[in-house]
């Protein structure tokens, strides 16, 4: 308050205008910089102060509604001349328009700022952020991962973070990972996120797209395991094994970034309950192979396959491959010598590995939910392709290893290696994927029919080892 001989000293008119400012202050609650205030009714005045400071980045979240609904409306002024922002408009008055029940606003108060909310619907419930830096609520463009699924199990992946500073082997020391690689150590404070799992039936993508209304829904099933993962080098992933699904269903799924981010839902589907592959994960030597393989259910109390019971019949070929490969390779003089101007013998060992896991380890489709123009074989175990999958675990349908993983090979690794695939104007197709990423004409990059593999809907339509 200024000392009273001020004031006195101020025109009447002015201070008329002070003493109003002043007992609205008194009333109206001041949001902290660097927090959430959760609102849940209808506040009384209907304004907000806000700090003054060089920029604030202010952020709304209902919790509560479907996305289609009547939610309140927020205006926001960095004025210092407009005390009650509303859809009048004034000096400086901004509306946040939420999208999906998000909405932020950045900029600078200079003299600090109100926000003012206007059309609470009786039983809303909504969070302001109010900090220095970016918006604290978020929509993330990011999303969850869907390794695979079996009737009633699947594996999910987080979005990365924390990815490891690998650095590129140069000469005269110029060292291949080995075929095992040895993995960084995980990271020791690792995000908080949190996988929500339901039925797509249940309609989550018409509530509010906020992690404050998500987090009110019970996942479905049960996440069996929560473990670290390292997939490539774009970070590490939570990876989420969850059982207890129904078959055949279509199911939503989203992670919470921390409170107040949220994840673009993707979408899977289980397989039908006469699926009888079994998920594998978590190899070291195919750190990105998370999809159901033709081998039984693993010996109990496993729930999937990984490193630690893999059959060896399995596992050693694939990894005695890999290692005669990268001997051959560094034969070459990496590093010193160039066979092209853009990759290098990390790139050919990379996508050989890619390629090597996905055409040993045969991915297993459902015939029931696959989408109609996937890359799908009649099998048999043992196959052809790799004895190792033991006698006896009957027949399958294939998802055709993707052509371009073993395109990527062909193009990542100099000529002497005599790595060759298949063309698809001869007889790719039967052992291939061909025209889903690339077109169907030899040697053509892009123009495929999908453009993808698999998309965010749960389809995929051939394997890309990844
Ligand atoms: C308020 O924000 C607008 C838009 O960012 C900006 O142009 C204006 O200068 C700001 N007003 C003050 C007083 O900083
Ligand atoms: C060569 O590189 C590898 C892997 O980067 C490292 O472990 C090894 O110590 C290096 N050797 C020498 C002689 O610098
Ligand atoms: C992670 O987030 C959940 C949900 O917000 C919370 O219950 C839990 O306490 C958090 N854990 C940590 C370690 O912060
Ligand atoms: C799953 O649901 C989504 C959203 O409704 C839909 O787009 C997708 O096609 C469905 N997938 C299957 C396999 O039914
Ligand atoms: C790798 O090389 C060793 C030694 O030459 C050989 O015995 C083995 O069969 C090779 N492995 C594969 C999978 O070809």
């Amino acid at each position: 308050m200024l000392p009273l001989d001020r004031i006195s000293m101020l025109p009447a008119a002015l201070l008329l205008l002070l003493n109003a400012a002043l007992s609205a202050a008194q009333t109206r609650t001041t949001l902290q910089t660097g927090f959430v205030t959760t609102i849940s009714t209808a506040p009384n005045p209907p304004f907000f102060i806000l700090a003054a400071a060089d920029q604030l980045a202010v952020s709304i979240a209902l919790c509560k509604g479907t996305t289609d609904t009547p939610g309140p409306r927020f205006f926001l002024t960095n004025s210092s001349t407009t005390a009650s922002p509303g859809p009048d408009g004034g000096d400086n008055v901004f509306e946040i328009v939420l999208d999906q029940g998000h909405g932020s606003w950045t900029g600078t108060f200079p003299s600090g700022g109100v926000l003012g909310v206007t059309n609470v619907p009786p039983t809303m419930t909504f969070e302001i952020g109010v900090s220095t830096g970016v918006p604290i609520h978020e929509s993330a463009a990011v999303a969850a991962l869907f390794g695979d699924s079996t009737a009633t199990q699947a594996i999910l992946f987080s979005p990365p973070f924390s990815a490891p500073d690998i650095e590129a082997p140069k000469y005269p020391n110029y060292t291949l990972p080995s075929a095992i690689p040895s993995i960084p150590a995980a990271p020791s404070d690792p995000k908080n996120y949190t996988l929500i799992v339901s039925p797509t039936s249940n309609g989550l993508t018409s509530m509010q797209q906020t992690s404050c209304a998500l987090r009110t829904q019970r996942s479905t099933g049960v996440v069996a395991a929560q473990n670290l993962w390292l997939r490539d080098t774009r970070g590490w992933r939570f990876e989420w094994f969850m059982t207890g699904l129904t078959p055949k269903t279509n199911y939503t799924a989203y992670v919470l970034l921390d409170d107040y981010k949220v994840t673009k839902p993707i979408f899977f589907t289980t397989k039908s309950s006469s699926f009888s592959c079994s998920l594998v994960s978590r190899l070291p030597y195919c750190p990105s192979i998370a999809y159901a393989v033709p081998l039984p259910p693993p010996p109990s109390p496993a729930l999937s396959y990984d490193s630690t019971n893999m059959p060896a019949s399995l596992a050693d070929p694939l990894i005695s491959s890999l290692t005669n490969f990268t001997t051959t390779l560094t034969t070459f003089a990496c590093g010193r010598d160039f066979y092209s101007p853009i990759v290098t013998c990390a790139d050919c060992q990379r996508t050989y590995r890619t390629w090597l896991c996905a055409v040993s380890l045969s991915r297993c489709a459902d015939t029931d939910t696959a989408p109609p123009s996937a890359a799908l074989l009649p099998s048999q175990s043992p196959q052809t392709r790799n004895a190792g999958f033991a006698a006896g675990s009957g027949t399958f349908t294939q998802l055709l290893p993707c052509l371009e993983t073993c395109t990527a090979t062909d193009r990542a690794c100099p000529n002497f290696l005599g790595f060759r695939c298949p063309l698809p104007r001869f007889n790719a197709a039967q052992s291939y994927g061909v025209g889903f990423i690339d077109s169907g004409r030899d040697g053509e990059m892009g123009g495929g029919s999908t453009g993808l593999w698999a998309d965010d809907y749960g389809n995929a339509w051939c394997n890309s080892g990844w």
